[in-house]
């Protein structure tokens, strides 16, 4: 049989596929299972983005221009604009997904054996995109017990060599839920400027901040339009995960440039989901209000039942909707499967994300679960009554 790659043989997979076998045997066996391992949110998509689509008299679906409709461009520039961040459509690439500006922005800033300096845990597809660039993951630990906030200076500066290239950061983070303050973009602002790295933030839950902060993004810092790159998506913010349209934005042009040719190769962004996105631009200031306090509703509930679990930590998120905690086990990942194969209070039990597959330093994580919270709150409270239940018997 001919071989298959290195690069394919060493792509991660994503850390809970693993366990996706135990949660359909336990199906088969009749249990329900509550999901708190994925981020799908349970929010309705603005009804002014799928009507766009629904309403629309398209004859040909045709390809777009490579970095995006020009119309939708100059949209999400005013959405920027009303945000505190000043770019122009021609710094902006609509791309397919997050997921694909992210690999764009590797792509375009680093080589193979080329380091990225990334605090953990971090987002787990982190990894995917690295091995698909032969970039090398340099991780930086961020604690449970500080909430998960930047590192010292100190220890970024421990860690950069001639091949560092960037510092990327997610902000508000999966799955820590931290938000950076002001200072600390500061801070890596100071860095990147120093060590002239470029500064990646995948900012795509920016709109998701709680306790009346504000997200302060790096294009907001003067003096980083040659590091910045924001790496953005529509997935969360107008729940629009199966759409698949993400941004890639930088005021370095060079960075546009190579980028866009990343985006030749792929042609074009989809055609549909453009058009349903532009129109969700126009979405009211009211539906964001209200989901943030819907988010917010639940990371309180979420966090004061967790507290109440003997042995726990709990980081209190500041954004995003994921939260990581410290379990009183061994091991998650063989916790997280007993879950789904040996328990189950009155037929029902929980899917949680072990934690470890979010770190890059080996060991670290292995006691710590992320838990999202997209589900409403009265299963929410269930969800982590049958953890506390399960925990009871786990121990015995
Ligand atoms: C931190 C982070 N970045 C990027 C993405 C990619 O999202 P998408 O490709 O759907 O825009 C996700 C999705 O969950 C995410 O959590």
């Amino acid at each position: 049989m001919p071989s298959i790659s290195r690069r394919g043989a060493t792509m991660p997979e994503s850390p809970i596929r693993k366990l996706v076998p135990f949660a359909e045997a336990a199906i088969k066996r009749g249990i329900k299972i509550i999901h708190l391992n994925i981020g799908q949110p349970d929010i309705k998509t603005p009804k002014i983005a799928l009507d766009a689509v629904k309403n629309n008299t398209l004859e040909v679906l045709a390809y777009s221009r490579t970095e995006g409709a020009e119309t939708y461009r100059e949209k999400i520039a005013g959405y920027y604009a009303k945000n505190d961040i000043h770019v122009k459509a021609d710094d902006i690439i609509v791309t397919t997904g997050g997921s694909e500006a992210l690999f764009f922005s590797l792509g375009t800033i680093a080589d193979t054996g080329d380091e990225i300096i990334i605090p953990e845990p971090f987002y787990a597809n982190y990894n995917g995109f690295a091995n698909e660039t032969g970039i090398k993951v340099v991780p930086i630990v961020s604690h449970i017990e500080d909430n998960f906030a930047l590192p010292a200076i100190e220890e970024f500066e421990k860690l950069i060599t001639p091949r560092t290239k960037a510092i990327l950061i997610c902000n508000p983070g999966n799955p820590t839920g931290y938000l950076y303050s002001k200072e600390e973009i500061k801070k890596l602002a100071s860095i990147v400027k120093k060590h002239n790295l470029f500064l990646v933030a995948d900012e795509v839950y920016r709109e998701f901040t709680y306790d009346n902060r504000d997200h302060y993004s790096i294009l907001q810092e003067s003096g980083l339009a040659e590091h910045a790159i924001i790496v953005d998506s529509v997935s969360k913010r107008y729940s629009m995960c199966g759409a698949r349209i993400g941004y890639l934005v930088s005021k370095n042009k060079e960075v546009i440039q190579t980028a866009l040719k990343f985006g030749q190769a792929r042609l074009s962004p989809p055609t549909y989901a453009q058009i349903a996105c532009e129109a969700a631009l126009d979405t009211p200031q009211s539906y964001f209000d209200d989901v943030k306090k819907e988010y917010e509703e639940r990371r309180n509930i979420l966090i004061s039942e967790l507290s109440e679990i003997e042995g726990a930590v709990v980081a209190r998120p500041q954004g995003a909707f994921y939260c990581i905690v410290e379990l009183p086990i061994e091991n998650a990942d063989t916790f997280a499967k007993w879950l789904l194969e040996d328990f189950n209070l009155d037929g029902e039990t929980v899917m949680v994300a072990p934690a470890a597959g979010f770190y890059a330093t080996e060991g670290l994580g292995t006691n710590q679960i992320r838990i999202a919270y997209v589900l409403k709150k009265e299963e929410l409270k269930r969800a982590v009554h049958i953890l506390k239940e399960a925990l009871k018997v786990y121990a015995n």
